[in-house]
């Protein structure tokens, strides 16, 4: 295996794509907007399908249709699938607020079921949430799940914008991690008005998003669904132009524990798909996932078609793997022709903002993307040089 490795800072925060609907919600172990961003530019062209099969938030759906290209999007996980699908079809607010507005929220409903979520929300604004879970799945149309994205956006966190009282932004503690956080504090959770939340984020998320289908066409051929990546049966064979994707990591993200209150405002239950779901600890089980996922990528991609997997380092049995390297074995022993390995070097020592990192000590530390082509690498011209960062203009935003 002849391996390049080509450090850089390819991408940087100060290149922060100014579309804030793809920060709408935080998500555990996510990437920013300029890591698809960099590998669609440079290695798909407009028109082609981009895929995700780890999709998370959507970022890659979403940047692949902002730069004119057509989403594949698939994750385990439904909530995935909720929110890539309202990412990519984004409504007028006027829309919204005249939605918002037929809603009655204030509706007698009975909350004695919810007892627990009273450490997070004033009676009333529980009330109000669960007349909007009703009225959205009265009518499941784009604009229902437009708000559905903004009110899953506002669950919890720590401003006034929240409908919880003071809580953690990025995970949803549990009840009873809450009523400690309460009681530390001397805190009740006040009420806060559900309708104003959401149109005040939508208008801040919905800025450069205007006609977006009319704009972003290609956007109307999405595909975006749920499902495990070693079996995208919904995927044709040889369909795929690139693949750009971050798996789980060895590590101990808990993506259901974590978005345990998304999943209760989606009305999604954790035991149709947590046995596939991967988040294990053992190495040889991780690498076994990673080998039929990319052995299903392959099967997807098309003849000269590329992959990216992003991956970091971790701690494993005191021992620092670079599971990029564990990446590029298995893809060449699957077929694929490796080309190199992407490390993007960032010049501040905080990652936690940046790709969804909890600090500078423990977890992935650097972003390392292996980049593979199904055929032979060379005809790839890609652009080592630092100049290549004059491409990054923001175009899709006018
Ligand atoms: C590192 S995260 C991807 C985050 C994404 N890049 C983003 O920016 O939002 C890994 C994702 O893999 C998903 N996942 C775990 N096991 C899976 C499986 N067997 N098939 C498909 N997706 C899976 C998790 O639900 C999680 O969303």
């Amino acid at each position: 295996m002849i391996l390049k490795k080509i450090e850089d800072e390819f991408w940087t925060s100060k290149q922060r794509q100014e579309f804030p609907l793809h920060y709408i919600l935080s998500y555990r172990a996510s990437f920013k907007a300029e890591l698809p961003d960099f590998f669609i530019r440079h290695f798909s062209k407009q028109g082609e399908s981009v895929l995700d099969p780890f999709g998370g938030r959507g970022t890659t759906a979403l940047q692949a249709n902002l730069l004119r290209r057509i989403a594949f999007h698939n994750d385990i996980n439904p909530i995935s699938q909720k929110i890539a699908y309202a990412k990519t079809h984004p409504v007028a607010l006027s829309e919204i607020a005249k939605r918002l507005q037929s809603f009655d929220l204030t509706t007698h409903t009975p909350i004695d079921e919810h007892q627990e979520l009273l450490a997070f929300y004033h009676p009333d604004t529980l009330k109000e949430l669960l007349n909007l879970r009703r009225a959205i799945q009265q009518n499941y149309d784009d604009v229902n799940r437009f708000i559905e994205l903004v009110a899953v956006s506002r669950l919890h966190g720590h401003s006034d914008g929240f409908f919880s009282v003071y809580s953690f932004p990025q995970i949803a503690v549990s009840p009873e991690a809450q009523r400690k956080i309460n009681a530390k504090r001397n805190q009740t959770p006040p009420y806060r008005d559900v309708k104003s939340r959401i149109l005040r984020k939508a208008k801040q998320c919905l800025q450069g998003a205007l006609r977006f289908q009319e704009r972003f066409p290609e956007s109307l051929n999405n595909q975006i669904r749920t499902g495990d990546s070693r079996n995208m049966s919904w995927i044709e064979s040889e369909t795929i132009d690139l693949v750009v994707t971050s798996p789980p990591f060895l590590d101990k993200v808990d993506y259901i524990k974590d978005n345990w209150l998304k999943a209760w405002f989606y009305g999604i239950n954790e035991d149709s798909f947590k046995d596939a779901l991967v988040q294990t600890r053992n190495l040889e089980e991780w690498k076994t996932f990673m080998r039929e996922t990319l052995k299903e990528l392959y099967r997807v991609v098309k003849e000269n078609g590329t992959v990216v997997i992003e991956v970091g380092e971790v701690m494993y049995k005191n021992q620092t793997v670079n599971l990029d390297e564990i990446v590029a074995e298995l893809g060449e022993e699957v077929g694929f022709s490796l080309y190199a390995i992407f490390i993007n070097k960032q010049r501040f020592t905080k990652l936690a903002n940046c790709f969804g990192v909890a600090n500078n000590e423990k977890g992935t530390n650097t972003n390392r993307c292996v980049l593979m082509v199904k055929g032979y690498a060379q005809h790839l011209n890609v652009p080592l040089e630092k100049t290549t960062l004059s491409l990054f203009e923001n175009d899709y935003n006018s």
